[in-house]
């Protein structure tokens, strides 16, 4: 059986996730009306894998006995200025994510959950993953300036991912 308040907080983070989610996707059809489609492809399968993380604290809080609750999600921004500020909140995104995942870490231990600080693990490794990702492609977007060409050829690159 969860706890109310380590059910509060993982149902509070399954929102998080589905807002991810919904942050990519409007990421996503952004820069397809650029058009950059390699970086709406790979914002797409990113907003799948943010779907993916929600659905495991879906899981999680009925297998450990709680109870979901589904709240409202905030609707994300739809207008960058490039694809360089896409990616900037991107990473200040993954960051802020990282920070709530320890948040919940963090009361899971004082409340000697030890179910939840094992399920908990799994996030904390996939977010240094996601913050490396994100800030890898930041820096490229950097490096290559304004230079057109070269932001197509990023673009094609980062539309091999599957
Ligand atoms: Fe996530
Ligand atoms: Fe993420």
């Amino acid at each position: 059986m969860l706890k109310k308040s380590i059910e509060d907080a993982l149902n509070k983070q399954l929102n998080a996730e589905l807002y991810s989610s919904y942050l990519y996707l409007s990421m996503a059809a952004h820069c397809e009306t650029i058009p950059m489609k390699g970086f709406a492809k790979w914002l797409r399968i990113q907003a799948d894998e943010e779907r993916a993380h929600g659905m495991k604290f879906f899981d999680y809080i009925i297998e450990a006995g709680g109870t979901v609750k589904l709240t409202k999600i905030d609707a994300p921004k739809t207008e960058w200025k490039s694809v360089g500020e896409v990616f900037d909140q991107v990473y200040e995104h993954e960051k802020k994510v990282t920070a709530m995942i320890h948040g919940l870490m963090d009361l899971a231990i004082k409340e000697k959950d030890y179910a939840t600080i094992n399920f908990l693990g799994w996030f904390v490794k996939e977010q240094v993953e996601e913050e490396a990702n994100a800030s890898e492609i930041q820096a490229q977007i950097k490096m290559m300036g304004d230079i057109v060409g070269h932001l197509f050829w990023l673009d094609h690159e980062l539309g091999k991912r599957e």
